[in-house]
């Protein structure tokens, strides 16, 4: 069988030729890592979860008319996707105060934010994402003031429409990150939701007992991170509630 050309090759990620012109293949490894990479480990099954999860949110934000990089998942780790060119930028949108932002303003873990706050993070691994503002973007040239205009508004709706379908679940959204992609259609460009929205890149809080189920599992070694992913995935009816976890060995006794 012919081998499919490798185009790209991240942390969680590999992105191979597609099909056709003008798509690529995603496929979800099981690596995890942390804080730049320093911290590393093998999950299994996490591709897979994160594949099933990142299928959910991008096909939910399809159908409500919130455009994406996803066209159809193909098998258990691999998803077709439209290609894009990624906007050298991490959109994050905060509900409530976590990770690096309360670090940075001294405010406590788990304090909600008096609305939702967007910020953006330069992508450049050697400079560890720093926070930018928009003036950096502007004189930089990443985005133009439209595309920021619209970075915004779009990130906002996956927000919105992220929160209403975890909090159905009992699961509150803290705060997560997307990335952003350009869509050359003739002369006209338009702006899509790349990547992957999975609990890699999402904080995701029990509703009444607070428990972590997403990556922070990891970075902050609070216990099973495969475990937590297929609670959510359960929860969402991504998984049958039954089942063991995706990617895991089935044990028969
Ligand atoms: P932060 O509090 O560490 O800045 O993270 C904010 C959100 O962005 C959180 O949901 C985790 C997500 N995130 C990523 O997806 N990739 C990253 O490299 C980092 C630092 C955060």
């Amino acid at each position: 069988m012919a081998r499919r050309k490798k185009v790209y090759e991240g942390k969680g990620k590999v992105l191979y030729e597609g099909p056709e012109p003008g798509t690529f293949v995603q496929y979800f490894k099981d690596d995890a890592t942390a804080f730049n990479a320093e911290k590393h480990d093998v999950i299994e099954g996490k591709g897979v979860l994160n594949n099933r999860l990142s299928e959910f949110f991008m096909s939910g934000l399809n159908a409500i008319g919130v455009p994406t990089h996803f066209i159809k998942r193909i098998n258990m780790r691999e998803q077709l996707i439209r290609q894009v060119e990624i906007i050298p930028l991490e959109v994050v949108v905060r509900n409530v105060a976590a990770g690096s932002f309360s670090k940075r303003l001294g405010i406590d873990e788990g304090e909600p934010l008096p609305r939702p706050i967007v910020e953006f993070y330069y992508k450049d691994d050697a400079l560890g994402d720093p926070l930018v503002t928009e003036e950096h973007i502007l004189a930089f040239g990443w985005a133009g003031q439209q595309d920021l205009d619209d970075m915004v508004a779009l990130a906002l709706r996956v927000n919105d429409f992220l929160s209403g379908a975890l909090l159905g679940v009992g699961i509150r959204l803290i705060d997560f990150k997307i990335e952003i992609g350009r869509i050359w259609e003739g002369d006209y460009m338009r702006l899509v939701v790349a990547d992957e929205i999975s609990p890699d890149s999402c904080r995701l809080w029990d509703i009444k007992t607070g428990k972590r189920l997403d990556k922070d599992v990891f970075r902050r070694d609070l216990g099973d991170l495969a475990d937590a992913y297929t609670e959510v995935a359960r929860r969402l009816g991504v998984l049958p509630q039954t089942s063991a976890p995706l990617g895991k060995p089935t044990l028969i006794n």
